[in-house]
């Protein structure tokens, strides 16, 4: 097992610490542990956010754990070095066009969730969003109107290849759970969303066992706070995607909360909390470990089989919250080492 870590940027080697903590606490086949800079860090180091060395190591490796990029210093470079373009650089180069974002309900954090009770404990859905796509990754640029005015520009689009992959992966997905996909797109206004849906029915016959039901990203924002536990699988765009998780991971109750694993396909993945690099808390050691700690557990099931150890942290998690573990965006006061610590005590119960 090859296994790298590139901690990036502001709370990302925090949280990134107490994933490696548990990750050493559990059994593990042997593990060939790699290392990267991206992002600000890689910058200020080598003058790129995602340097060939990086690069290098990403392809040689069979997993990637990912803490976060972005630093507000770097907020006026060119775009192309800038430390987002660490994750974007990835995500394309390594084409991991599946990004799964597990939300659920955790009892133990009922009363953290943004929601009344009894809608947050109805939540268990997993958001299927396509990475490598969408206005993230068409032309963009400045140019001026007819008046000379400055004018922005960023194209969306998408190739019926790319809806139709990602597609298959929501519909695969939906059959381990409750048969049910949401498809989300905006397809009353925007060709893309069209083509979008037009894919989805395609593919969906193909699925006869799965529903397929469709909804205006705008609705299917207000009926996640209404009534998430409607859904099961969600399948959107890059950019949509990228906005209904943070606004899920708030009814579950953080952000510090939410894993993510970016596959390709074939068992290569980059595994990351959906939160940033938190530049508001960075540094105090008050920062949620929890998404990353999770995120390592998708690592172990998605890139290595290994469903037992991952089912095992995600349990002493929940266990670590059941006793009583807060870190300040829960409420509570323990530090991101004491998160840390608390999970690992539960771990030693869960494998006892
Ligand atoms: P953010 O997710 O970094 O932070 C949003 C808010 O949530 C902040 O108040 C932060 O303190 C809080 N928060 C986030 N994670 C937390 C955690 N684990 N524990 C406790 N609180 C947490 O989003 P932002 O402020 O919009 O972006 C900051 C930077 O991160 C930007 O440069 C952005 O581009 C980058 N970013 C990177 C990634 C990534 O690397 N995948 C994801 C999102 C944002
Ligand atoms: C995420 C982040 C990234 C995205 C940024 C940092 C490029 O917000 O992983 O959710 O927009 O995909
Ligand atoms: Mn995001």
């Amino acid at each position: 097992m090859k296994i790298a870590v590139f901690p990036g940027d502001g709370i990302g080697p925090e949280t990134c610490a107490e994933a490696l903590r548990v990750l050493h606490a559990i059994d593990l086949p042997d593990v060939q542990w790699m290392e990267g800079l991206v992002g600000g860090a890689a910058w200020r180091a080598t003058g790129h956010p995602l340097p060939d060395a990086t690069i290098e190591v990403a392809h040689a490796c069979d997993a990637i754990l990912f803490g976060a990029v972005g630093d507000f210093a770097c907020d006026q470079l060119d775009r192309h070095l800038r430390p987002e373009q660490a994750i974007l650089g990835l995500r394309r180069e390594l084409q991991l066009f599946a990004n799964l974002r597990p939300v659920r309900a955790i009892p133990a954090l009922i009363d953290a969730s943004a929601l009344k009770p009894d809608i947050a404990r109805s939540i268990d859905m997993l958001i299927v969003r396509e990475l490598n796509g969408d206005v993230y990754f068409g032309e963009k640029g400045r140019r001026q109107t007819p008046e000379g005015l400055r004018q922005g520009y960023d194209i969306m689009s998408y190739a019926e290849d790319e809806v139709r992959r990602i597609a298959h992966v929501a519909f695969t997905a939906a059959r381990g759970r409750r048969g049910a996909v949401t498809s989300v797109d905006k397809a009353n206004v925007l060709e893309t969303s069209q083509l979008w849906r037009d894919v989805m029915l395609e593919v969906a016959r193909e699925y006869p066992d799965v529903t397929l039901d469709h909804m205006y990203v705008d609705n299917a924002a207000m009926q996640m706070v209404r009534a998430p536990g409607h859904f099961d699988v969600v399948v959107t765009g890059n950019l949509f995607g990228d906005i209904l998780s943070d606004q899920a991971s708030m009814c579950v109750g953080s952000i510090g909360l939410l894993a993510s694993a970016a596959l390709n396909g074939s068992g290569k993945g980059l595994y990351e909390p959906i939160h940033g690099s938190a530049p508001d808390i960075a540094g105090q050691g008050r920062a949620n470990p929890l998404a990353t700690i999770l995120s390592a557990a998708m690592m172990l099931r998605h890139s290595f089989g290994l469903e037992a150890q991952a089912a095992t942290i995600e349990r002493a998690v929940y266990r670590a919250l059941d006793s009583g573990a807060r870190s300040a965006d829960l409420g509570g006061q323990d530090t991101s080492v004491q998160m840390g610590d608390a999970v690992l005590r539960a771990l030693e119960v869960e494998m006892a």
